[in-house]
């Protein structure tokens, strides 16, 4: 089975998962990146009704069916669920996020949400985070001095060329990390001026994993 199919499953369960809760009133969170947009896909083609949906990104915007309303933050209170995927996750339901640039805005969703669910195959998993490098949302003025902060904690960092987020920043991805414990380095990371937003999730982890695999598609709660 291939890594798309098992994304398409484990996008399809959280649909089904989720279906008998939404309503009219339902303000689904909607992430950004290949497996969102299989849940997308499930979505449109579904005939359920709910308020409306807020996206992690423009491009996940444009993927929704227009019957579907985008709402922005600001017009609502809470997000009853958020469904995202991740580049890597550990058996504590910390990830990182961001392979696709739109961890900012990721993140302040999965904040605001009552229940996150993170779709993922297999793929992956691991036990510490750190493989697959960090990405750094950056003002440009201070990229440079990010980057020799980030050189100093051992990582190695590498400018994303020829992108800008959504919110007009640059990315930086940082090679070769060990996050022996993602709920500080987040912390750390963020306190230096000029850093948006990084790519751990650890204060606000996910709820629940959907982890697809070759044979099934795993349900994991805390
Ligand atoms: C987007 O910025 C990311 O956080 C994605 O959620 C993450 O990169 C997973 O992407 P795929 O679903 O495309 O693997």
């Amino acid at each position: 089975m291939t890594q798309d199919i098992k994304k398409k499953n484990s996008a399809k369960a959280a649909f089904e998962l989720i279906k008998p809760d939404l309503n009219k009133d339902s303000v689904l969170g909607i992430g950004t990146g290949s497996t969102t947009n299989y849940f997308i896909e499930a979505l449109n083609e579904s005939d359920i009704e709910i308020k409306g949906a807020v996206c992690s990104s423009i491009s996940s915007e444009k993927n929704l069916n227009p019957s579907i309303k985008v709402i922005e933050l600001n017009e609502v209170h809470s997000i009853d669920f958020y469904v995202d995927g991740a580049d890597e996750f550990n058996d504590r339901f910390e990830l990182i996020k961001g392979g696709g640039g739109a961890l900012t805005r990721e993140k302040i969703l999965a904040y605001s949400s009552d229940k996150f669910l993170c779709i993922v195959d297999d793929s992956k998993h691991t036990d510490l985070l750190g493989k697959f490098p960090l990405p750094i949302e950056v003002l440009e003025i201070a990229r440079s001095a990010i980057s020799r902060e980030m050189m100093k904690m051992g990582g190695k960092p590498v400018f994303r060329n020829d992108f800008i987020t959504d919110n007009g920043n640059q990315i930086i991805d940082i090679h070769n990390l060990l996050i022996e414990v993602p709920f500080e380095l987040e912390e750390k990371i963020n306190n230096i001026p000029g850093v948006v937003e990084n790519g751990i999730f650890s204060n606000r982890k996910a709820d629940v994993i959907i982890k697809a695999k070759s044979e099934e598609v795993e349900v994991l709660e805390l």
